[in-house]
């Protein structure tokens, strides 16, 4: 008997067909993974589960009673939870204070903090959730504000919870302690919905996964103890379409200049130290990685390369033109949501600032075939997009826009495993063009696949810097490259979570 079964879900915007009579169900007790490409409909039919929006037409099905649900008030009610990829949480607020929103405890007429504390306190303690309930939301990693919007689901006992690519803004060891998390979940009964593009994740935690392509439901499998098949699962994803293989490096011997450097960078923001210290070269031709836990001083880095931050001590020479950015939240500092694709497209254009319908429309039509953005037209408002096909407009712009300094913070944040590639591939383009790249990024894969050099941030200094020989031996039999690999990575993991010190 499955838990929720989604009968026959259609779900149009206007003639864009988004979910296209979806059926499946989902069992009590496992972990589900939901993958798909960009625009896929993944978030689109999990927001009708929780209430968000109505089908246009089929019905969901929840312990065998058909539910239709008006608001998602109404699916909480029901023991629907979920957590969106950007957090609603509000930062003056201390943990207890965001868990309790809208449900607070009352006791006669007034509200019963001391029951509420105990409560969330006793679920912080049965889930090892490693939190303070009294500390403010504004002191927290973006890990524990994650985790504040999980107690939030458990403080009012849901049963199925929902996760919109909860591993996005994690790092290794992070995501490692979140599936720990969603194992107990499990373990205690609940039922887990995951998101994710990731898909030896998928391998890792599944119990199930079903796949959606262009909006229908195309393929389903069983991941009894880890044997899914991920060739087979990419296959179904991307549906027969070639992967785009990544260009291979290159050790172009052109004289190197430094295009950027930070001599003792040192920030304080509010009360507390972002950068320390810090130093830095950045060349041209060559990408610089940055790794490490989120919250380090990685996106103050990126605001002072790229001129926003200004109030820094020390010394930083840059080229005399700004830097491009592909910045880490792409809603607040990379696009305007209500403007079209086209307009945001041209948003950081120096000079006139008139632009032609018909110039906003073709520019939009190259990134929508370019990139493959799944979009229902191209004078649609970004705002409207899906999380991924965002990303792809916000990188197009700053990738075109032929600056010599560019930083990457995050740039594959979301996007499936093709446009992956693809943005992989431009940026090594980029680099074989001269410029000189900072890509801060908490994927793993991602920064030993790309980076030509790869520091370690912590606690706003850098630890370490990995030159391309400790990086790469090329020479070496695949199986000794796994394995070095490997003791980089956790070498990599110490660092940035300052066990080596
Ligand atoms: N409110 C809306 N108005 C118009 N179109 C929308 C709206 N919401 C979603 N869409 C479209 O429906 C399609 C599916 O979007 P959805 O957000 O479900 O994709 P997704 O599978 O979650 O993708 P991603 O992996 O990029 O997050 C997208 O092409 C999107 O542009
Ligand atoms: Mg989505």
């Amino acid at each position: 008997m499955s838990k929720v079964e989604f009968k026959n879900i259609s779900k149009r915007f206007g003639s864009f067909l988004a979910n296209d009579d979806i059926s499946f169900g989902i069992s009590g007790n496992t972990v589900h993974c939901i993958v798909g490409e960009n625009g896929a409909g993944k978030s689109t039919l999990m927001n009708i589960l929780f209430g968000l929006m109505k089908p246009d037409s089929g019905e969901i099905i929840i312990a065998d009673k058909p539910v239709v649900f008006s608001s998602p008030h109404e699916a909480i009610t029901a023991k629907i939870g979920m957590v969106h990829q950007h957090f609603m949480l509000i930062d003056d607020f201390t943990v207890l204070e965001n868990v309790i929103l809208g449900d607070e405890p009352v006791k006669g007429l007034s509200l019963d903090l001391k029951a509420a504390k105990e409560k969330v306190d006793a679920l912080i303690f049965q889930y090892k959730l490693d939190i303070n309930s009294s500390e403010k939301v504004t002191d927290l990693s973006i890990s524990m504000q994650q985790k504040v919007e999980i107690l939030k689901l458990l403080y009012r006992d849901s049963e199925i919870l929902i996760f919109d690519e909860p591993t996005a803004v994690l790092s290794p060891v992070e995501v490692s302690s979140f599936f720990k998390m969603i194992t107990s979940f499990k373990e205690s009964g609940k039922t887990v919905i995951v998101i994710t593009h990731k898909l030896n994740e998928v391998r890792e935690i599944a119990d199930k996964v079903s796949v959606l392509r262009k909006g229908r439901l195309v393929y389903e499998a069983d991941n009894v103890s880890g044997n899914i098949d991920i060739n087979e699962l990419s296959k179904a994803i991307i549906g027969g379409a070639e992967l785009i293989k990544i260009r291979p490096k290159s050790n172009s011997n052109s004289m190197k200049k430094p295009l950027l450097r930070l001599v003792d960078v040192s920030l304080v923001r509010g009360k507390r130290k972002m950068l320390d210290g810090l130093s830095l070269e950045l060349f041209n031709g060559e990408i610089l990685g940055i790794a490490g836990v989120e919250g380090n001083g990685q996106s103050e880095l990126a605001d002072i390369v790229c001129g926003i931050e200004r109030e820094f001590t020390g010394t930083v020479e840059l080229p005399d033109e700004r830097a491009s950015i592909v910045p880490d939240d792409r809603l607040k500092k990379g696009m305007i949501k209500e403007f079209s694709i086209g307009e945001n497209l041209v948003l950081k254009k120096d000079g006139n600032s008139l632009h032609r319908m018909s110039t906003l429309r073709k520019a939009s039509e190259e990134v929508i075939a370019e990139y493959e953005v799944r979009a229902p037209g191209p004078d649609i408002k970004t705002g409207s997009l899906s999380g991924g096909n965002q990303q792809k407009v916000v990188i197009a712009r700053e990738i075109a826009s032929g600056r010599s300094v560019m930083i990457f913070s995050h740039p594959t944040r979301g996007v499936d495993i093709n446009a992956e590639m693809f943005i992989h591939s431009e940026i090594v383009k980029e680099r074989n063009k001269g410029k000189a790249i900072l890509l801060i990024s908490s994927d793993m894969e991602e920064l030993l696949s790309l980076s030509d050099r790869l520091s370690v941030i912590y606690k706003g200094k850098i630890e370490r810097t990995f030159d391309s020989n400790e990086l790469y031996a090329e020479s070496q039999m695949p199986e000794q490259q796994d394995h070095r690999k490997e003791m980089l990575i956790n070498e990599i993991g110490k660092l940035m979570t300052g066990v080596s010190n």
